[in-house]
């Protein structure tokens, strides 16, 4: 609910569909979800790269550095993880409409804090990508060492410990990491966006 009153909606001059033609493929948001070091951010940045390399207008939107700036004021409560995720949401969106490929590395614990952010989206336009990868690998790979700070009990509400990970029910695409190199990864989700017609 907007708490703003007297706002007018502005139509742009320029639109989505002008700006997909300029750019010759079209708009879509990844949206990466899954637990801390299953790999969203290592394969999300590897994505951008292929995608990069093949001329697509593309972005990155990073939990931990989107965490620096625009959600600094956000910790890791369940109320918190969904504004965390409402914003990047409609930051993504507008990515889409400006013509570009977007893809999110959150962890986006809440399914239906993921649904909210689909609904935001047309058809076609938002790809749920599951970075699928058991819990004890990542506890094992523990690239930050936050999992052994958890365990400690000297982080509270860390996913996967002591805060859940709603697993998504029907992802668009599901990458088991721990079974699957980068390369792999970047192809499989190469090959989702040239099927739909999106490269
Ligand atoms: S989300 O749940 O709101 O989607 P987000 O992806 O933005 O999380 O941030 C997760 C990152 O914050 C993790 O990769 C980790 O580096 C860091 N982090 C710090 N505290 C926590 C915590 N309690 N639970 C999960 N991640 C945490």
């Amino acid at each position: 609910m907007t708490k703003s009153t007297n706002l007018t909606w502005h139509s742009a001059a320029i639109t989505k569909l002008d700006r997909r033609v300029q750019h010759a493929h079209g708009s879509c948001t990844l949206w990466f979800t899954g637990l801390s070091g299953s790999g969203k951010s290592t394969i999300a940045n590897a994505v951008s790269a292929a995608l990069y390399k093949h001329g697509i207008s593309e972005y990155v939107l990073d939990g931990d550095n989107i965490r620096h700036g625009l959600n600094k004021d956000l910790g890791f409560t369940d109320e918190d993880r969904t504004e965390n995720i409402r914003r990047i949401g409609e930051v993504a969106k507008l990515f889409v409409d400006s013509g570009k490929v977007v893809t999110t590395a959150f962890i986006s614990p809440f399914q239906s804090d993921r649904d909210q952010v689909r609904a935001l989206f047309e058809r076609d336009e938002f790809i749920e990508v599951f970075i699928d990868c058991p819990l004890d690998e990542c506890e094992r790979r523990d690239p930050k060492q936050l999992y052994v700070k958890a365990r400690r009990g000297e982080i509270k509400d860390f996913t996967g410990i002591d805060s859940p990970y709603e697993k998504p029910s029907a992802p668009e695409i599901t990458i088991r990491s721990d079974q699957t190199t980068v390369e792999e990864s970047v192809n499989q989700v190469l090959d989702y966006l040239r099927r739909k017609s999106i490269l």
